[in-house]
């Protein structure tokens, strides 16, 4: 029976070799009435301690054998104890084993008797004082240290605590736990825990140094160094086991307040990372978008050109047709890098969250499997956000595509949720990125989530590198992009996904005062696309020279091309009466863009002066801000688009 001591064999066993004292089992033998002898049935480990004799020699012996002789007065006496049934003590000396014993002859049956053995009083000291004495002592050493002490037998039961253990456990005295057991007195999960410890330190025969939290009477948890040992008998039986516990709580907490400073500056290490990665990254993605939109600029304005001078029925038409779509094609996958580059082009106006949402609702839901259920929740009163109408279009097109393609032919559900919190430092720990420079407030938020395959740990710390995919046809931009856009907007993007449970993307911008605006800016009424007049056009690429004369040329203008600033200037200084527009490239030798700007200028402050770059408006225009700059032409550009730039800045003048 668990719980109580003593009750069945293996307790009292048990507790019999737990004892100090020797305890033995004894059966008196007779001779024709007389006693003579007694054999030693059984005893515990402590006897054979006492006596000096191993356990296995002990039992079944007699007594004359054992100690070398038995004074008849002594057998007397015990045999008139047993009969009489009364206890009766005393003083043995063997001279076999050259020892003094103390024994205490307790009767059991009709030649039955149990002995306790205990080492010979001191000289002058009564055998209770010795006992108490011994008490005492334990207790003295119990109690004085300031650790937790305690002895289990073999079942988990305590034999003994000291004086803080029964406090560690809300119990005033040592004794109240006697005979109790760990599950009696902690939660289930620690006794559980802690009776584990028990049976491995008994298993192992070895000393076992743990650290474990203990639960005080008053609900605090604190911490424990503990050493268990299993308490060995003299023949090498385990017959319990032994504890000491040292409270280390403080030192604990001070280890993991260090290991949680160690986990905030990994985590601070990792942003850093993270932006000098999106900063080069960025800054080779711009490059590489900035020359290839030159080279498309080429590519679609002479295919727009090629077209116009096609009669109808010409069956090259429908390559060129060709030609033009993958430019495009190409046009927007530089657009995605732009973005990720943060070069992008912004046109930053308050935008409603819902509005975009509602706006686009057309184009989601084709975007979208039609296994999948799309459901949008979108919150009531958003306040608006200052950012770019097509970027974030393409951020939520691009997060919708992806969350469409996570849930490919299965059944599955895409929600998108907008909504608005309140953002501090805390709220942006787990944002991706160089998420030290967002700054707190409130933030309106775009939350695409979905059912679909959900992703490893491994794919999800790669997935906003640009060319990252896991997909077959995949170009792996348009995370990249994504990310791109919110940084670009001082946004806050999180993600969580579970490997066949689904994924969530979150992305936050910081919320603007003021009304919000349509999501697209309105078409311009149809244009005049013809003009006259002297047009210098600089850029160092000779095949956008061409490209913008063939396209200027045909809507009647006359043009005046230069390689690189310095030559601008030059033809400028010449022509300054004639010249009615200049176009000007950005990134040119010898003489910028900006350089060559404001060197004209300097000759005629009034002169329209038009910039056309691969790179975006936003950062183009931060240079000439309050300059007088007269437009922007965007690379790459159709012969209408850069027709149209030109057409209405010289009508405007007019
Ligand atoms: N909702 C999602 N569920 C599961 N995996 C996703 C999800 N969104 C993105 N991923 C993973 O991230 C990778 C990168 O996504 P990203 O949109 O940048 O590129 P892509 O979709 O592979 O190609 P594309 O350039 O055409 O968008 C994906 O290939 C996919 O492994
Ligand atoms: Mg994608």
């Amino acid at each position: 029976m668990e719980g109580v001591p003593g009750k069945g064999p293996d307790g009292l066993a048990s507790l019999f070799d737990l004892l100090e004292e020797g305890v033995a089992l004894c059966e008196l033998v007779y001779d024709e009435g007389v006693c003579v002898d007694y054999v030693v049935v059984d005893a515990n480990a402590q006897y054979a301690a006492h006596t000096g004799l191993a356990r296995a020699d002990v039992a079944g012996q007699r007594a004359s054998a054992l100690f070398g002789s038995v004074e008849a007065a002594h057998l007397r006496e015990c045999s008139a104890a047993v009969a009489e049934g009364t206890r009766v003590r005393f003083d043995v000396f063997s001279p076999r084993l050259g020892r003094h014993f103390s024994l205490l002859v307790v009767p059991m049956g009709p030649r039955s008797f149990g002995t306790v053995v205990s080492h010979g009083a001191a000289p002058g000291e009564s055998h209770e004082q010795a006992l108490e004495t011994g008490r005492l002592a334990q207790r003295a050493l119990l109690d004085n240290q300031p650790h937790l002490a305690w002895l289990k037998d073999v079942h988990g039961r305590f034999l003994a605590v000291n004086k803080i253990f029964a406090e560690a456990c809300g119990l005033g005295s040592p004794e109240l736990l006697v005979g109790k057991t760990d599950l009696d007195v902690w939660p289930r999960e620690l006794a559980e825990a802690y009776r584990a410890d028990d049976a491995a330190v008994m298993a192992a025969g070895r000393q076992k140094a743990v650290e474990e939290p203990i639960e005080g009477i008053d609900g605090t948890r604190r911490w424990f160094e503990t050493y268990k040992s299993p308490v060995f008998a003299p023949d090498g039986s385990i017959v319990g086991t032994t504890g000491v516990a040292r409270d280390v709580t403080e030192r604990k907490q001070a280890e993991q307040r260090a290991l949680r400073a160690e986990e905030e500056r990994h985590k601070l290490e990792l942003s850093v990372f993270q932006a000098q990665k999106l900063e080069s990254l960025g800054v080779l993605a711009g490059g590489i978008a900035h020359d290839f939109n030159n080279l498309l600029t080429t590519i679609l304005g002479n295919t727009d050109l090629a077209r116009t001078v096609l009669p109808p029925d010409q069956p090259a038409r429908a390559f060129l047709d060709d030609v033009e779509l993958a430019t495009r094609r190409a046009a927007d996958l530089c657009r995605e890098m732009l973005a990720y580059s943060g070069k992008g082009r912004f046109v930053i106006q308050p935008i409603s969250l819902n509005q975009l949402v509602s706006e686009m609702g057309q184009l989601l839901s084709v975007s979208t499997s039609k296994k999948a259920t799309f459901i949008q929740a979108l919150a009531p009163d958003l306040p608006s956000v200052l950012a770019d109408a097509t970027q974030l279009g393409q951020v939520v097109m691009n997060l919708i595509t992806n969350a469409s393609e996570a849930i490919g032919d299965n059944e599955g559900t895409i929600t998108l949720r907008t909504g608005a919190l309140w953002c501090d430092r805390h709220h942006f720990l787990d944002a991706i990125g160089d998420n030290e420079r967002l700054v707190a407030g409130t933030y309106a938020f775009l939350e695409v989530s979905d059912t679909g395959v959900g992703m490893e740990a491994e794919t999800l710390s790669r997935i906003f590198d640009p060319f990252y995919s896991t997909k077959f046809a995949g170009r792996g931009l348009g995370l990249a992009a994504v990310l791109g856009i919110v940084r670009g907007h001082k946004g806050a993007l999180k993600v969580s996904s579970r490997p066949g449970k689904g994924t969530t993307f979150r992305v936050l911008f910081p919320t603007h005062g003021g009304p919000a605006q349509a999501g697209e800016a309105k078409l311009a009424a149809a244009r005049d696309l013809r003009g006259d007049g002297l047009v210098l056009v600089a850029d160092d690429e000779a095949a956008i020279r061409t490209l913008a004369r063939n396209i200027l040329e045909r809507a009647g203008f006359r043009v005046m091309t230069a390689a690189d600033g310095r030559e601008a200037l030059e033809l400028y200084k010449q022509h300054a009466r004639e010249i009615r527009l200049v176009v000007l490239d950005m990134t040119m030798p010898h003489l910028d863009g900006e350089g060559c700007f404001l060197a004209i200028r300097e000759l005629n402050p009034t002169v329209k002066i038009v910039v056309s770059s691969g790179y975006s408006e936003q950062e183009v225009v931060a240079h000439f801000v309050g300059r007088g700059l007269a437009g922007f032409v965007q690379k790459p550009y159709t012969a209408d688009q850069f027709l149209g730039k030109i057409c209405d800045i010289v009508h405007a003048s007019e």
